[in-house]
């Protein structure tokens, strides 16, 4: 007797048919989540009256049983059974006998899936923000260990101001932690139970869904049935933010890969996290970031996926919502691959502190701070700009820095600048101090920057506690 197709339909179904029905060699990942909320739902049939206690701990016993046989690898999952949901139940029946079909009493696939999900999709979320954390914290870390080295800050890829390696990285930390934010976001929305609602439009039997909410570890019960067993926004926003995520690690990713080339010579990976060519012996390549730009190409596909399975689809469950779970499943891994491996290459990557302090000796990057000199001697700055931008013209024209012209063609440029003050001006080190606003790059600024991060990151990865809250 085949599980899957009940009474109604004959046991026979041809290979193509069974091959697009079949989804247990994907969802069978979700088979914890499906065996706990079994374990509620047979609880909570019990409480209700509706099977005895008895036949409620025997199927419990048996639900056990059949997790501690796949936790040791000697479940046979039968392609034939359709998904997770039908082998653990056909399984279940084998071990405990006919009572085994009353747990299904109440209950749909459709809100069990649902169910199984969104459990699913809270853990990995807690797993992904451990991640976020660690990587943040990784961040942090060499941002104090290089507080006090200089580097440009580049707009466009070119040289624009003269700033610290440390401000920098604190910037990478910070769309972390709008990750961060965004992930908890979403979470918080996940995080209510549509067990009890059935396939569509609720069951007659006097479940208590706010028990099993609790049980489970949710905040509510969803209110809506058609709403709770057919939106899968959940899925969508989670992998909106993943994406965005893996947006965000693509770019550090990139500078990544700029910083490691000779021409930057700003950073060096770890020979752990490098690889090496087939061909070219001398090799030593950026792979890890490479592949974090590479993973966000999959989790921009997932959401597209998950975006556009859930398009025009009525109220009410439709199957092609089966084809959620390779998506969330694959955007869930890749972002947690990518955060894992960017945290051990930049934890053991080192900086050349003179290379990127050197950077700051070609590209006139004072030039913003001799116009400000004028301008703050009264002078408006468009004139300003204008003045300091035919000096660097004349400058280019004698093949020398702005900092290297003669004091009297400064002079001749503009009156005000016959002043021994404009060599404090010209001075890279010192023109990152005076940077000392909100967000700039002072160092007592991105001190503080640091230690505010620390503790906020800190605090972010204190246990939220028992449930799922
Ligand atoms: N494997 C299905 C899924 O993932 C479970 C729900 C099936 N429901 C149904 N009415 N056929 O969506």
């Amino acid at each position: 007797m085949s599980v899957a197709r009940g009474g109604r339909l004959p046991d026979e179904i041809p290979a193509a048919m069974q091959a697009l029905n079949t989804s247990v060699e994907i969802d069978w990942v979700l088979w914890r989540e499906d065996i706990r909320a079994s374990i509620v739902h047979a609880r909570g049939l019990s409480r209700a009256k509706v099977i005895s206690a008895e036949d409620s701990a025997a199927i419990v016993k048996g639900l056990e049983q059949v997790a501690s046989e796949i936790e040791n690898g000697q479940m046979v999952w039968d392609p034939v059974k359709e998904d997770v949901h039908m082998n653990i139940e056909a399984r279940l029946v084998e071990i405990v006998g006919a009572v085994g079909g009353m747990l299904h009493t109440g209950r749909s696939r459709n809100d069990q899936v649902a169910t199984d999900l969104r459990l699913w999709t809270l853990a990995k979320a807690d797993e992904t923000l451990a991640a976020i954390v660690s990587l943040a914290q990784a961040i942090t870390a060499q941002a104090t260990a290089e507080i006090d080295t200089l580097m440009p800050a580049y707009t466009h890829l070119q040289r624009g101001q003269p700033s610290r390696l440390a401000h920098h990285l604190m910037a990478w930390q910070e769309i972390l932690w709008r990750d961060a934010e965004r992930l908890q976001d979403a979470r918080a929305r996940t995080n209510e139970s549509p067990l009890g609602c059935g396939a569509v439009a609720g069951t007659g039997f006097p479940l208590d869904r706010e028990w099993t909410a609790s049980e489970l570890g949710f905040m509510r019960p969803m209110r809506n049935s058609l709403d709770a067993t057919a939106s899968r926004d959940f899925l969508m926003e989670l992998s909106s933010t993943l994406a965005i995520l893996g947006v965000h690690l693509s770019r550090i990713g990139e500078e990544i890969v700029i910083w490691c080339t000779q021409e930057f010579g700003f950073m060096h990976l770890s020979d752990a996290f490098s690889t090496s060519s087939s061909m070219m012996p001398q090799k030593k390549n950026p792979d890890v970031a490479e592949l974090v730009r590479g993973k966000a190409a999959r989790l921009i596909g997932s959401v597209t996926a998950l975006l556009t399975l859930e398009k025009s689809l009525c109220f009410g469950y439709g199957r092609e919502l089966q084809e959620d779970k390779r998506p969330i499943f694959d955007a869930f891994e890749s972002a947690l691959l990518s955060l894992r491996a960017l945290t051990g290459a930049i934890q053991t990557a080192s900086f050349d502190r003179a290379r990127l302090a050197g950077a700051l000796e070609t590209g006139h990057l004072c030039a913003t701070d001799l116009a400000d000199f004028l301008a703050s001697r009264g002078l408006p700055f468009r004139e300003a700009h204008h003045v300091v931008g035919d000096l660097v013209r004349q400058a280019e024209e004698k093949g020398v820095e702005l900092s290297a012209l003669d004091r009297s063609v400064l002079s001749a440029a503009h009156p005000l600048l016959d002043d021994d003050a404009v060599l404090t001006a010209l001075d890279p080190a010192a023109a990152v101090e005076r940077r000392s606003g909100i967000g700039g790059p002072a160092k007592a600024r991105v001190s503080a920057a640091i230690d505010d991060a620390n503790s906020r990151w800190a605090k972010l990865s204190e246990p939220a506690g028992g449930t799922n809250s």
